[in-house]
């Protein structure tokens, strides 16, 4: 009677239900899924990330933009392109493994806090650890504070010892950070933004990104084409068979 019953379709049955888990799906298919799938979690994540430290949601996606746009500039192949997106994105992780009352502090942080605040590259490093497929973007992720004359952190890497990407996102962090209301600092017009990058090309920053950088049309950074798509950049940039191909090639 059960038998029939569950034969039926009208109770529960754990074997139809996992007859149905194991449906047949091409590899492609679950690969395109995952490869979906790790990329939305960053988006949510990092967005919330966003709006928790900048009270903005565009930060990450902003830098992330200006980063491709100079990296196309500077002749980068589409696979060291992607690497530079996905690192661009992630940048900040590590600071969810920083305490919330410094993380979110109104005021400005003590010396003590800042040493911890400081330490959010190399966490973030520690986060992608756990993540194999994500681990090419790790290098951009530690190194995104270092600045080419040695004044950065945490190692105080100087000029080429710090990788490219980390070197292009510098640029692109800092212009976004000049360029946007945060707390304890006066906000620059794209004029002010682009003369203190100029004048920090050599001491600050990588004078090769930078001049990449002033490239870009101002339109691209302001105004109507600033309106950066809020979500799936990377995703419309490199679809996922795009990603296949790149990752098997
Ligand atoms: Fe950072």
């Amino acid at each position: 009677m059960k038998e029939s019953a569950s034969r039926s379709g009208n109770t529960f049955s754990f074997e139809r239900l996992s007859d149905r888990a194991l449906e047949p799906k091409t590899v492609s298919a679950v690969a395109r899924d995952f490869y979906k799938t790790t990329l939305s979690m960053i988006d949510e994540f990092m967005g919330m990330l966003d709006r928790w430290t900048y009270e903005t949601r565009t930060h990450s996606w902003r830098a992330t933009h200006i980063s491709l746009m100079i990296g196309e500039k500077m002749g980068m192949t589409p696979r060291d392109l992607f690497s530079l997106g996905v690192g661009a994105l992630l940048h900040d992780v590590g600071k969810i493994r920083i305490p919330r009352e410094i993380l979110l502090k109104p005021e400005r942080l003590s010396e003590e806090e800042w040493m911890i605040m400081k330490l959010h590259p190399e966490l973030g490093g520690f986060i992608l650890d756990r993540f194999p497929s994500l681990h090419f973007a790790k290098d951009l992720v530690v190194q995104h504070q270092e600045r080419w004359n040695g004044s950065g952190y945490p190692r105080g890497l100087r000029g080429k010892e710090i990788v490219q990407g980390a070197r292009i996102f510098a640029v692109s962090d800092s212009y976004d950070a000049m360029t946007s209301r945060r707390a304890y600092n006066t906000v620059k017009n794209h004029e002010e933004a682009l003369l203190e990058l100029s004048m920090n090309a050599g001491t600050l920053y990588d004078p090769e990104v930078v001049h990449h950088f002033l490239e870009i049309d101002a339109a691209y950074l302001l105004g109507e084409q600033a309106s950066f798509k809020e979500e799936g950049v990377l995703e419309a940039l490199f679809p996922a068979e795009r990603f296949i191909q790149l990752v098997t090639e």
